[in-house]
């Protein structure tokens, strides 16, 4: 495993992650939370990707029992999570969610700490961005949750280039905590924001970007083919509103495209665009996703492709996929 600089902050990431959207209590305990940490940490990952959102709070409760029991010294993995939507889920509470401002912000950090039995989490982000809370009061609300040593650094997840942009300078002029990192979506057939609308960010602040669903929730295993297979994520309740996505007839026509090419390299379509996300430099961690340790230990193979997607190769993984990204 390499470990890479989250942007260009001194934090050194593994250049795989794993995170537990949808997963953690709804499909995994925390048995087998604690076997696949356990697995990925063996295979040197350190980093370990949360939300407040994530199965209403209790994502963090299965991590942090996990944590817990593996008793790993502090320093040796790095865990996030996230604040936007907030656990009022009816919206019974003024302030209570799809809000960045402050008064949600500083609440919310005391909640995850709690949740996950920790005295500081390493990385936390803004889940999405808030039109209706002006950038100045949620970039001081980060930087001091990082003053107080609730937190080590900050990003964002999902926001738009100019918002980061806005972000970076009012932190720059008033000396605070700058935002280090954007969380967005990438992969093979979502591809813009991050080659092009980011572009600038790179280099001017050092933006690092830890990028999430490298198999688009699971279109780039192959197995939304023939419809929706029983027991996977767009089966599940709450999930549907993946499944047209999943399904689409083009996309999946270029997964099975990519078959023989994965098999050329020795390994399979999953590993294959994961490795894929890998190569762009700019990605500090790509965060992968498991329902099971059968698919973690799968996927972790994208790492001996990593090394064999020359230029010609990633050539020919854009003359099939391209037309079909956005
Ligand atoms: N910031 C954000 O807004 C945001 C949004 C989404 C995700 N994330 C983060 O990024 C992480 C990864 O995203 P993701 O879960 O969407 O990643 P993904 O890799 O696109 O999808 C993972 C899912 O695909 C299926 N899968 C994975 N490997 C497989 C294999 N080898 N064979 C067959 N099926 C396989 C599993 O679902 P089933 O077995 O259930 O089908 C698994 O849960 C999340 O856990 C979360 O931490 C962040």
């Amino acid at each position: 495993m390499i470990h890479r600089r989250l942007g260009r902050s001194g934090l050194q990431v593994s250049a795989l992650s794993l995170g537990s959207w949808v997963t953690y209590h709804n499909q995994v305990d925390t048995a087998g939370a604690r076997e696949m940490l356990a697995a990925a940490r063996d295979a040197g990952i350190n980093f370990f990707d949360n939300a407040e959102q994530y199965a209403q709070g209790q994502s963090e409760v299965v991590m942090g029992e996990a944590l817990k029991a593996l008793a790993w010294p502090r320093l040796g993995y790095v865990v996030t999570s996230k604040f936007y939507w907030g656990l009022d889920a009816d919206g019974a509470v003024p302030n209570g969610r799809n809000t960045l401002n402050r008064k949600y912000l500083m609440q919310a950090i005391d909640g995850s700490l709690r949740r996950m039995q920790l005295d500081h989490i390493d990385v936390v982000y803004c889940h999405r961005s808030d039109a209706n809370t002006p950038i100045e009061e949620t970039v001081q609300a980060m930087s001091d949750m990082i003053t107080q040593g609730k937190a080590l650094y900050w990003g964002t997840s999902e926001w738009s280039a100019a918002d980061i942009r806005a972000a970076w300078d009012i932190a720059d002029r008033h000396h605070l905590h700058k935002p280090v990192v954007e969380q967005p979506q990438y992969h093979l057939f979502h591809r813009r924001r991050v080659e092009q609308e980011y572009a600038r960010l790179y280099e001017d602040i050092g933006l690092g970007l830890t990028t999430f669903s490298p198999l688009a929730s699971g279109l780039l295993t192959g197995k939304y083919r023939d419809g929706v297979p029983a027991g996977s994520r767009a089966s599940l309740e709450g999930m549907g509103w993946l499944v047209k996505g999943l399904t689409d007839q083009a996309r999946n026509d270029a997964v099975r495209q990519l078959e023989p090419l994965a098999a050329e390299l020795g390994g399979n379509v999953s590993q294959l665009a994961i490795a894929w996300a890998h190569a762009n430099p700019r990605v500090s961690s790509v965060i992968l996703g498991a329902s099971r340790l059968s698919q973690l230990k799968d996927n972790l193979g994208a790492l001996d492709l990593a090394p064999k997607l020359t230029p010609e190769v990633m050539q020919r993984i854009d003359a099939i996929t391209a037309a079909h990204a956005n």
